[in-house]
């Protein structure tokens, strides 16, 4: 769920925001504004790494603004086997690169600043059992639906009728009712009720009244063609901002759209897993509108980011940036996430 935010002084953030809470129909106003928060760390939990921690800017203002706090409900402890459905027409090369990004998450080979690292900060999240968010996510099957079996135009609940049909469709039924999870992804040329406008993802479970049961699952657009400067910041910046604003980065794997929903799967990913039944971790009094653990560090990708800035990246050999590395050497540029340890953002790529 994934409220997007507004970063204080800048008109900015109130546009890019991306994934956006969608807790019910009705939550798609922006209920807080907070500063983003920015801090140099080290580690951010990996390994039980140290928290050497050298703040470069506090939560401006009242720490109340970042109050998350566990709402007694599951996280989700057990290998989390995702089910992936493509919605729309999907290119095979594009299919690889989210596939490398969800397949990452638990690789701990990959050369660090990694995917698994900046996992390693959710995974400190832990349920009123003491059990931790699982570092083990796997793609349990795909499914594809290229017919566009529900038009091309969604609403929020279309998203769980795709979920209904990609199911009843397969020929092999068994859901993992215990460790699953639904990713919808949806082609560049679909849109979706709110898509570009409050959201650019969001997670919820599904009912046993279109799906037969309830399991977690999200949804993330390719904005590439719709809305790139809003939900695939910061390779794409409102067209008001150029000029003396920040600059578009370059998409590590050549694509806007591509690289800029990588990002929100992984704020969707570490969202779920903190909040799956939207009882768990997150900040604000209105479970309608959670601010969770990706919302709270939306547009920051490096040390002293915030602002409008995204903090500091790494620049591969074609001056493409990113700030950790993925398996088959692979790149991504990907938000931080709170954590729960430092009270701040953390990411693979902190400075000392
Ligand atoms: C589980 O969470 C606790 C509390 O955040 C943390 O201290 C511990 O390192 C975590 N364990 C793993 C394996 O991440």
């Amino acid at each position: 769920m994934s409220r997007s935010e507004a970063a204080a002084p800048f008109l900015l953030f109130l546009v890019l925001s991306c994934s956006f809470s969608v807790a019910v129909l009705a939550a798609s106003t922006y209920p807080y504004k907070e500063q983003k928060q920015t801090l140099n760390v080290a580690g951010g939990g990996m390994g039980g790494g140290a928290a050497a921690t050298t703040e470069s800017k506090r939560y401006e203002g009242s720490s109340d603004l970042v109050n998350l706090r566990y709402h007694m409900g599951p996280v989700l402890s057990s290998p989390i086997k995702i089910h992936l459905i493509w919605y729309g027409r999907w290119a095979a090369s594009d299919q690889r690169v989210i596939r490398d990004f969800i397949l990452s998450v638990s690789d701990t080979s990959v050369p660090k600043p990694s995917v698994a690292q900046w996992w390693s900060t959710v995974a400190l999240y832990t349920d009123q059992t003491g059990a931790n968010i699982t570092r083990s996510v796997v793609i349990s099957r795909e499914y594809t639906d290229a017919g566009y079996s529900k038009g091309t135009r969604l609403t929020r609940l279309s998203i769980q009728q795709i979920i209904q049909h990609a199911v009843a469709a397969s020929a092999d039924r068994a859901v993992d009712h215990k460790n699953g999870i639904y990713l919808v992804l949806t082609s560049r040329d679909v849109a979706v009720q709110e898509f570009c406008r409050a959201v650019c993802g969001f997670h919820y479970f599904t009912f046993p009244s279109i799906v037969g049961y309830t399991l977690p699952y999200a949804w993330v657009g390719n904005s590439g063609t719709q809305c790139p400067d809003v939900c695939a910041y910061p390779f794409a910046v409102p067209a008001y901002m150029a000029g003396g604003g920040p600059k578009a980065l370059r998409p590590p794997n050549g694509d806007v759209g591509l690289d800029g929903m990588v990002s929100v799967i992984a704020h969707e990913l570490a969202e779920l897993s903190s909040n799956p039944l939207v009882n768990a971790w997150y900040a604000g009094e209105d479970p309608t509108a959670p601010t969770e653990i990706g919302d709270l560090c939306e547009g920051l990708y490096g040390t002293g980011g915030g602002g409008g800035y995204t903090g500091q990246v790494l620049s591969d050999r074609k001056g493409r940036q990113y700030n950790m590395n993925g398996r088959g050497g692979r790149k991504f540029l990907v938000q931080w996430v709170w954590s729960p340890v430092l009270k701040a953002c953390a990411g693979p790529n902190a400075l000392d």
